[in-house]
This record gives C-alpha cells, sequence and structure tokens, in this order.
C-alpha cells in the first residue's frame, strides 16, 4: 500500500475485472477499502455488474472498456482513475486470455492473440501504470503456474507468455525499488472460471488437494500483496495451484 494510502482515497485498477478472476480481485480490493476501476474488453453487463454491486455495498468502482492491446485505451483508463476515483496505489493486471492446441498444428493467429494480449497487453497495462502509481504503491500481475509445471501437450504457448511475465516481473521490480513499488506475480492452477469451463474434473484429478481453486482464493493473495504487510515481497512469482504436478 502506498505511502498515502491511510487517506482514503486509494484507488486500484483490475485490467479485466468483468469476470472471473479479476472480478473477484475487483470485490476484495473494495472489501479491502479501495475505489476500483475495473477494465474490461468486450462484456460490459459483467463489467457493469461488478461495479454496481461494489456500489450498493457502499464502495466507489468504474467499469471502463478498455483493450489492453491497446496503448491509448489502456493509458485513457489509467486517467480515468485520476479524474474519477484518485491516485494509484495498486494496479493488478488480470487480462489473459488461453488457446489450446499442439505446437505443430497451433494456429498462428492464435499464437499471435496469445503473445498480444498476455505478453503486449501486459506490457502495455505495465508501462501505463508505471508514471501513475504512488511511490509505495503495488504491481501485481496474474501469470500462471504453467510457467513452472508443465501444463499439457497443448498448452505450451500459453505456458510461454505466461513465462515471459516471470521475467517483465523481475526486472521492474528492480526499475520500481527505488520509488517503494512492490512488483509481484500470481501464478494460479487451475480456477473455476470461464477459462476452464467443461474441464473441472479432468483437472480436479491431477491436484494432489482434489478439486480446482476458486477465484476468491486468489483474490485473497491478491489482497494481500496489495496491503502494507507484504511491503517486503518484490520480484516474486507465487504459485497457488492445490500443489499441482504432472
Ligand atoms: N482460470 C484459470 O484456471 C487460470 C489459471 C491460471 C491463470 N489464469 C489467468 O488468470 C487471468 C484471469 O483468468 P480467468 O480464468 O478469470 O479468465 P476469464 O474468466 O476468461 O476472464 C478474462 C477477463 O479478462 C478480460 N480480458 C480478456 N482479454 C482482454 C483484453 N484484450 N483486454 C482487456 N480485458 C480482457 C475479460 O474481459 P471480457 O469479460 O470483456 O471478455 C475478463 O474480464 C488470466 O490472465 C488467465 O490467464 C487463469
Amino acid at each position: 500500500m502506498s505511502d498515502q494510502a491511510e487517506d482514503k482515497s486509494s484507488a486500484a485498477i483490475v485490467f479485466g475485472g468483468s469476470r472471473g478472476i479479476g472480478a473477484a480481485i475487483a470485490h476484495q480490493l473494495a472489501d479491502d477499502g479501495f475505489a476500483v476501476a475495473l477494465t474490461y474488453l468486450a462484456n460490459a453487463d459483467q463489467a457493469a455488474a461488478v461495479r454496481d454491486t461494489i456500489l450498493r455495498s457502499g464502495g466507489r468502482a468504474i467499469a471502463v472498456q478498455a483493450d489492453s492491446r491497446d496503448p491509448w485505451a489502456v493509458r485513457e483508463a489509467i486517467d480515468a482513475v485520476a479524474r474519477e476515483l484518485g491516485p494509484l496505489d495498486v494496479s493488478v493486471i488480470n487480462a489473459g486470455a488461453l488457446r489450446l492446441a499442439p505446437i505443430a498444428s497451433f494456429p498462428l493467429e492464435d499464437f499471435d492473440l496469445l503473445v498480444d494480449v498476455n505478453i503486449r497487453g501486459v506490457f502495455l497495462t505495465m508501462q501505463a501504470s508505471i508514471p501513475a502509481l504512488r511511490n509505495g504503491g503495488r504491481l501485481i500481475t496474474i501469470g500462471s503456474n504453467t510457467a513452472i509445471r508443465s501444463s499439457s501437450p497443448q498448452g505450451a504457448v500459453y505456458a510461454m507468455t505466461k513465462a515471459a511475465i516471470v521475467k517483465l516481473v523481475e526486472g521492474l521490480a528492480l526499475e520500481l525499488a527505488p520509488r517503494r513499488i512492490t512488483v509481484n506475480n500470481v501464478q494460479p492452477g487451475p480456477i473455476e472460471t470461464d477459462l476452464t469451463a467443461g474441464m473441472a474434473a479432468a483437472l480436479a484429478e491431477r491436484i494432489p488437494l482434489r478439486r480446482i481453486g476458486k477465484p476468491a482464493e486468489i483474490a485473497a493473495l491478491v489482497s494481500f500483496l496489495a496491503s502494507s504487510d507484504a511491503g517486503f515481497i518484490t520480484g516474486a512469482s507465487l504459485t497457488i495451484d492445490g500443489g499441482f504436478v504432472l
């Protein structure tokens, strides 16, 4: 949390906050007292539903359409935070895409999509967040345990994009350390969202805890990383996956 967080004007942005893990993070950060901006790509209704739930609970929230691959849109979203909510303390980069296929037959347009959303989008949202974040703030990415585990024979391209985030986070942590902004990467295993629809039972069989995770369990770790108690954690990729193995 930033040096000024106690002044009750703390704001957070969740890139990709309309559904799944991002929506859970938006709700959790609102419960933690942050005014929350959430971005979305296409699901305006679901983004509005997350925003309205926060507003009904007495929180402050806005929903902003912003494709993470579009530098102008991402900067607009960051500007909206300053304009409507206040100075930025926490930036959560959650937006991501998944495509599965063997490398031999992996469609080039799917390869480009994964690189665009999962690497270029993370890079652009990092770039836009850096000047806006207050000293002592938090930048948190949502990667994947596939960066360190062998996921599936069809998951190599997705895993490659999530491994790239590990290095971006390590480098940015060094760059922002002088401003006491921590930069960390949360690496979920299989979580119950639209992304894993229809795969839950098969995935659970490969997890020692015999279940897939819940979005709220990822949000709880993000909440901790955003808190002042986590001020000595930076450059880390933290895996949260029920002990997922081959
Ligand atoms: N679910 C899992 O098992 C799992 C495991 C490991 C890692 N992850 C990672 O966790 C993150 C969230 O996953 P999820 O399962 O919650 O996904 P999800 O249910 O598919 O939701 C994706 C979210 O990202 C937004 N989004 C997608 N592309 C975007 C773009 N180009 N620009 C802006 N927003 C975009 C979506 O907006 P719209 O609603 O408008 O489409 C939505 O809010 C992803 O980075 C994913 O790779 C998920």
